[in-house]
């Protein structure tokens, strides 16, 4: 007889099988359907996973000061020691050798290379110890794939003059930027400028939950702010400084190192939530104030149409150089998804929260359900839903609005909700499940003219989620959080067999 283990396991192989059979992709995705030089990796990011954070010359970043506000983080979490990945990064470069990804999406501690931004020195210990990592990946044939901000940034830069608040960031941010491309660009090949600046701007400044906490009502009660023009002067900075940096790479640097440079953005699918003229028109509303905000002026030039006619004199503008110095300023786009919402039309519907009903979110509202229908399955993230079909959505808006630009996926994964966490800990079918049909939905995207090169599943290993603490758990490997010993989760021995491009529909032989 099988031991109860085995049977649980034996229910869940076909709980899996069948699933992934009768779901809406029919084919059972494979390494194969995808072109022999796409990219398959994980991706992490600094202050999530690193720890050691005063440590050999580091300072105090602007994620440090927040984490140790009394109150800010819920669960009294902080990335202080994380994962430890600054003493244990040859474990986890041995385990990404293991799953045999062709890259790793890592990124750079500002506050560890330039701990006083520009008012000060580079510090060494910081370049030697992202030289470590560079020079292991490569020997163990992973490149790396490195996002140059993401996140965390000295917190002097906020104190002398409120960051990306200011252009005074751009001189800042090129400077980080430069001594990246000088110290790494050498044996680094991909970069992305910035992770998710439309996240940033929502989060630090228009709800005011991220540092620096600022907003004004009715998004929250900030004691500085305007949550109705700051995210778009930040997100403003942001564009040019990352514009900045690109033509410096594409003058300086990339004639001789011969990498790529784009940026990362989140990015949502939406559906709309009443099938109807308002409804898509809400649809349209939603992508263009979250998604094309940020990508339009990369590709075009200038912000959409929409958002001028919506915002008026509030959006900022580009002056004539300015626009040149955007326009194009990318060789790929990174898009980071998890999920999808139902849009709502504020315009005309009466279900929109007060934070929705805004100029600032273009009149469009975001919600889990419809009739009462959930979305998809929930997860660990508050409104996040598993939504397969949202990415191929998402894939086909993105490649008709910029069409032959390169896509990486640059993150996209799953968290249980809580009560899921300890059934799914290491035998996580939840997560096997997500990956597999999210991946043969970017296929479909492929199939319609999708340029997508490449894929990062979000994360590596189970890491420090902002708000959220240790509490909600993305990774492929287990960490325990007493230990911080490292276990590959099903999930990870299924991410290997895929690559690999084994048969993975039979977790049996895992
Ligand atoms: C996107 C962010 O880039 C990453 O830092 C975060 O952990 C994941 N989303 C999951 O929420």
């Amino acid at each position: 007889m099988l031991p109860k283990s085995g049977v649980i396991r034996l229910l869940c192989f076909f709980y899996l099988l069948l699933s992934v059979h009768s779901n809406e992709q029919e084919e059972v995705v494979n390494r194969s359907m995808f072109p022999d030089d796409f990219i398959f990796g994980v991706a992490t990011s600094a202050y999530q996973i690193e720890g050691a954070y005063l440590e050999d010359g580091k300072s105090e970043n602007n994620w440090d000061v927040f984490t140790h506000g009394p109150g800010n983080i819920e669960s009294g979490d902080n990335g202080d020691v994380a994962d430890d990945h600054y003493h244990r990064y040859m474990e986890d470069i041995e385990n990404l050798e293991f799953l045999g990804v062709n890259a790793y999406r890592f990124s750079i501690s500002w506050s560890r290379i330039l701990p006083q931004g520009r008012f000060g020195a580079v510090n060494p210990s910081g370049v030697m110890f992202y030289n470590k990592i560079i020079d292991n990946l490569l020997l163990k044939g992973v490149e790396p794939f490195v996002t140059i901000h993401h996140n965390d940034m000295p917190q002097v830069l906020e104190e002398k003059y409120e960051a990306w608040l200011s252009p005074q960031i751009q001189e800042d941010f090129v400077l980080f930027a430069k001594t990246c491309f000088e110290n790494f660009g050498d044996r680094v090949k991909k970069w992305a400028t910035i992770n998710e600046p439309n996240i940033h701007a929502e989060f630090g400044y228009m709800r005011g939950e991220f540092p620096p906490q600022r907003c004004s009502l009715p998004f929250g009660n900030c004691s500085l702010g305007n949550s109705d023009l700051e995210p778009l002067i930040v997100a403003h900075n942001m564009l040019i400084s990352h514009a900045k940096v690109v033509q410096l790479y594409r003058q300086k640097f990339q004639p001789t190192q011969g990498g790529i440079i784009g940026i990362v953005l989140h990015a949502f699918h939406y559906e709309p939530y009443t099938d109807d003229k308002f409804g898509h028109q809400a649809v349209e509303r939603a992508y263009t104030f979250y998604i094309a905000w940020i990508l339009d002026p990369l590709i075009y030039g200038d912000y959409p149409p929409l958002m001028h006619e919506i915002l008026g004199k509030n959006l900022p503008s580009f002056g004539e150089d300015e626009v040149e110095l955007v326009k194009g300023s990318v060789d790929f786009l990174g898009i980071n998804h998890y999920t999808s919402f139902y849009a709502i039309d504020c315009l005309h519907s009466t279900d929109c929260l007060p934070t929705e009903n805004r100029a600032i979110r273009g009149f469009a509202g975001r919600t889990i359900a419809r009739d009462g229908v959930p979305i998809g399955d929930e997860m660990g993230v508050f409104g996040f839903h598993v939504v397969p079909y949202g990415m191929e959505k998402l894939l086909n808006y993105v490649s008709r609005r910029y069409p032959n630009t390169s896509i990486y996926i640059t993150e996209n994964g799953y968290c249980p909700p809580s009560y899921l966490q300890e059934s799914e800990m290491l035998h996580d079918f939840n997560r096997i499940k997500y990956y597999q049909t999210y991946l043969a939905s970017v296929v479909q995207a492929m199939r319609k003219g999708a340029k997508v090169k490449g894929y990062f599943a979000w994360s590596l290993m189970d890491n420090y989620e902002w708000l959220q603490g240790y509490n909600i758990t993305f990774g492929l490997y287990h960490v325990d959080r007493k230990t911080l010993t490292r276990t590959p989760k099903l999930s990870a021995k299924w991410y290997e067999g895929f690559i690999a491009n084994r048969e993975t529909t039979n977790i049996s032989s895992f």
